[in-house]
């Protein structure tokens, strides 16, 4: 049955058949919208566009998939910088909207959906059978090195990510953190002594080091930490290369592309993997890093990873460790400069309860105000603003019918900017934890259901001890008249990095009130 009516509203005309639903109430038109759905009655588009901030008044509509050249300039955008996409995409289509064909030449492409809010949240993650995960870097030629480093947990699915994800779960268990403590507080101890009094620093530059450095140690140290980090690097510069966007709209295989280098890159980098992985076989050193753990473990059949699967999470696993705890940390100093007052109390009750040293691991649960401050800078600035999934089988989605192949987006950052979930959602205001537990659906900067991030208690103990140990040490403020701008490849970072001047902790608190497009996704003038 092919559905023939005209759509109620002005638009595109209808190019893409719908996959035939299964009862007369659930047909749909020639945009994949299901015509029993209120929102495909006789709305309207809006037509409003723009960098306003989300709480703006909005009306919710629900207009045709974009197509086209306008659906491929905007996937272009989104790709650098998706956040003024979101929001404008929210603002004229509401909680779901949808882009169609990007290339009108191609037969297989489908629609790529983007959806907001708790609930769509809730179905999306709360299904992995159905919405599946295919990872967020691009997929590279059958057979490559580049494909088989791509392949870790986040691009698993089925039988292979539940035994894959078993194997994983003890190293980033909570109680395994009293191992890694040691190490974060060394690095950290490392960093600081560098740093004098009275000098500039780019704080996020800072912030990735050790961040690097972390990641390298926990996850992959062994005996050689040095020869970890070195890999590091080349991980950081392999995810870099990825979100190029030369690189991801020209994906052709031949000499003298940015692909054809992206593709060399991971063949050296998976020989240097293979090799360590090699070492630490020989040596067996019985360490406790994430990597040795790996080599160890055994499900309950007695199966342990091999070594294409080894391959793949040694480097997925880093890739998603590093950049995320470097832009939290980054943006948190950012907001507690901005928040002199917020910094005051903070700075009270770190000294109060730890007398100037590094935390030990049973005090982290006393620091109540950093742990609020934490949670509202990765509710405010998640380092990771969107996600992604590809249907598996034919779904409903609001207003939608989704074919087998359909893109699924969802978005930490649109969800953690609506008003109606977090008043004032641009301030920064860590005490609106204390009056509000929003579900899990509401609240996800690493993500949520069955897939939700492993490093979560890894990262809150780097989070706690990093910034427990600086801000006793150091005031920092932002260089007058800095510009902050967002940069997006995979984690949420500033552009020019942040620069800032370093001081001995004397609570002479200023705020130097940046230029640039950070002011549209924080209100930093009324509050
Ligand atoms: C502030 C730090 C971090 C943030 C904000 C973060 C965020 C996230 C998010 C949003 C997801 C879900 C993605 C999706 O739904 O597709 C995720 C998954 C994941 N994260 Fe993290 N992450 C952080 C730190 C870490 C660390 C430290 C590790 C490893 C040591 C890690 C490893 C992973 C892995 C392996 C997954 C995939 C889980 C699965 O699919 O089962 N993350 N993370």
């Amino acid at each position: 049955m092919s559905v023939t009516e005209k759509p109620p509203w002005k638009g595109p005309a209808p190019v893409v058949a719908c996959i035939i639903p299964k009862d007369e109430t659930e047909r749909c038109d020639g945009d994949n919208r299901l015509l029993s759905h209120p929102l495909s009655q006789g709305a309207e588009r809006l037509g409003v566009a723009g960098a306003c901030r989300m709480s703006t008044p909005l009306r919710q509509e629900h207009a045709p998939p974009l197509r086209g050249l306008k659906a491929l300039t905007t996937a272009f955008q989104f790709v650098s910088d998706p956040i003024p996409v979101m929001r404008s995409m929210y603002i004229e289509r509401g909680l779901i909207s949808a882009f169609g064909k990007i290339n009108p030449l191609s037969k297989r492409e489908r629609l790529v959906v983007m959806a907001i809010g708790p609930e769509y949240n809730r179905q999306i993650l709360s299904d992995p059978d159905t919405f599946r995960a295919r990872g967020m870097v691009l997929q590279g030629p059958q057979g490559s090195a580049h494909q088989r480093i791509r392949f870790g947990l986040i691009s698993m699915n089925g039988e292979q990510y539940l035994q894959q994800r078993k194997l994983l779960i003890p190293p980033f268990h909570k109680k395994s953190m009293e191992g890694y403590h040691n190490a974060i507080v060394n690095l950290t101890e490392q960093m600081l002594g560098t740093w004098r009094d009275g000098e500039q620093r780019n704080m996020c530059g800072e912030m990735q080091a050790l961040a690097l450095r972390v990641a390298s140690m926990v996850l992959f140290g062994g005996s050689d930490a040095e020869e970890a980090y070195q890999i590091g690097q080349m991980m950081k510069e392999w995810l870099a290369m990825c979100f190029r966007r030369r690189v991801w709209f020209f994906q052709v295989n031949i000499p003298g592309t940015p692909y054809r280098r992206l593709l060399g890159h991971a063949g050296r980098l998976e020989r240097e993997i293979r090799a360590m992985i090699d070492r630490r076989r020989r040596e067996e050193t019985g360490g406790g890093d994430v990597l040795s753990v790996l080599l160890r473990a055994r499900d309950e059949n007695g199966n342990s990873a091999s070594e294409g699967e080894l391959i793949g999470q040694v480097n997925v696993i880093f890739a998603a460790a590093h950049e995320t705890n470097a832009s939290a940390l980054t943006w948190t100093l950012f907001l507690l400069s901005q928040h002199p007052r917020i910094m005051a109390v903070l700075l009270d009750e770190l000294e109060s309860t730890l007398h100037g040293d590094a935390p030990r691991i049973d005090q982290l649960h006393h620091l109540a105000l950093l742990e609020r401050v934490i949670k509202e800078s990765l509710r405010l600035i998640p380092p990771v603003v969107w996600s992604t999934r590809i249907v598996d089988q034919p779904v409903k989605l609001g207003p939608y019918f989704l074919p087998k192949g359909s893109r699924v987006l969802y978005s930490q950052y649109m969800t953690h900017h609506l008003p109606e979930l977090y008043p004032n959602p641009e301030w920064f205001d860590p005490d609106r934890w204390l009056s509000t537990e929003p579900s899990p659906y509401a609240y996800l900067p690493f993500g949520g259901g069955p897939r939700m991030c492993i490093g979560y208690a890894f990262s809150m103990t780097m989070l706690r001890i990093t910034l427990a140990m600086i801000l006793q040490r150091y005031r920092l403020s932002l260089v007058p008249g800095a510009r902050i701008d967002r940069k997006y490849a995979v984690t949420l970072l500033p552009k020019y990095g942040m620069p800032m001047m370093v001081h001995k902790q004397d609570r002479q608190f200023t705020k130097e009130i940046p230029r640039g497009n950070i002011h549209e996704m924080v209100d930093l003038a009324t509050h």
